[in-house]
């Protein structure tokens, strides 16, 4: 169940970020690699492609989401922000993307192949995070995959953060929003039927992409650097955000 004091702090904090900062932030090169960088590999992990309709959960101004469009049957994003679904329309509109629709929400009717969540779950109260895998047994077709992008509770990029640019940190942040422990988050997909695992998305190359300068080059760098970095298990282990890849299966136990 949503708490309305957390939405109402997440409305507030976004149509503030919405109405200009977060537009020309994520329009910097750095970031639009990134972007690239994080369909593909939603693509890959959920092996969505033309026939598939994909679920957006907080989708914000839909950047990645109108990257995506081009790969598969049809996007529909939801946001709590009417800047962001404003945003998101109109670069639609703008890039002449016929297959992506954009709705004010935390939800969509209908049922989808793949229901992807790109730094959502981490702005959830937790009994909302704990409830929403059963909620998504009803969205999601069988067989169907579930992706997510959270920053990790483990993460070393966030005590150094924390402790170099405290100031800069908030500015991107809500006040209800925590790292997750990328365990226990899976395991509430696992508690829901799903065959559901960790993967460890980034080190440092992510952080490094929002910060200055911003460059499309700095950020490849620092994605070979992370590759590389992330095969060993102490870096994995303080990686910077984790993924959540969960299937829906075809036997689910009862819904309580
Ligand atoms: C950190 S932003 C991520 C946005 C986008 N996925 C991205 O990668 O840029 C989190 C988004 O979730 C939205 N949000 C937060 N709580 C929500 C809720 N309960 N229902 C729908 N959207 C929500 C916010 O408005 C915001 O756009």
């Amino acid at each position: 169940m949503a708490d309305p004091d957390i939405l109402a702090r997440e409305l507030e904090h976004h149509e503030k970020l919405y109405a200009g900062f977060a537009q020309s932030h994520f329009a910097r090169p750095a970031v639009r690699v990134l972007r690239h960088h994080s369909v593909a590999r939603i693509l890959h992990l959920t092996g969505a492609g033309k026939n598939s309709r994909v679920l957006s959960l907080g989708c914000g101004i839909g950047d990645t989401e109108l990257l995506l469009a081009p790969y598969v049957a049809e996007v529909v994003g939801v946001d709590l922000s009417p800047a962001a679904v404003r945003q998101a329309r109109a670069d639609a509109e703008r890039l002449g993307i016929r297959n992506a629709r954009f709705e004010r929400g935390s939800d969509a009717e209908g049922r989808f192949d793949v229901v992807m969540a790109v730094f959502f779950l981490h702005h959830l109260s937790d009994a909302a995070l704990a409830e929403l895998p059963r909620h998504l047994q009803e969205r999601m077709e069988t067989g169907g995959v579930f992706y997510s992008l959270d920053p990790s509770r483990r993460r070393l990029s966030g005590a150094v953060g924390r402790l170099l640019i405290p100031g800069m940190m908030k500015r991107y942040q809500t006040p209800d929003e925590r790292e997750l422990d990328p365990e226990q988050t899976c395991s509430h997909f696992r508690d829901a039927g799903f065959d559901a695992r960790v993967e460890m998305y980034d080190f440092g190359s992510s952080p490094l992409a929002g910060l200055l300068p911003g460059w499309a080059w700095g950020y490849r760098t620092a994605r070979i650097v992370d590759d590389w970095l992330l095969k060993a298990p102490p870096f994995r282990r303080r990686g910077s955000n984790f993924e959540i890849v969960a299937r829906r299966l075809p036997h689910q136990p009862p819904v309580p």
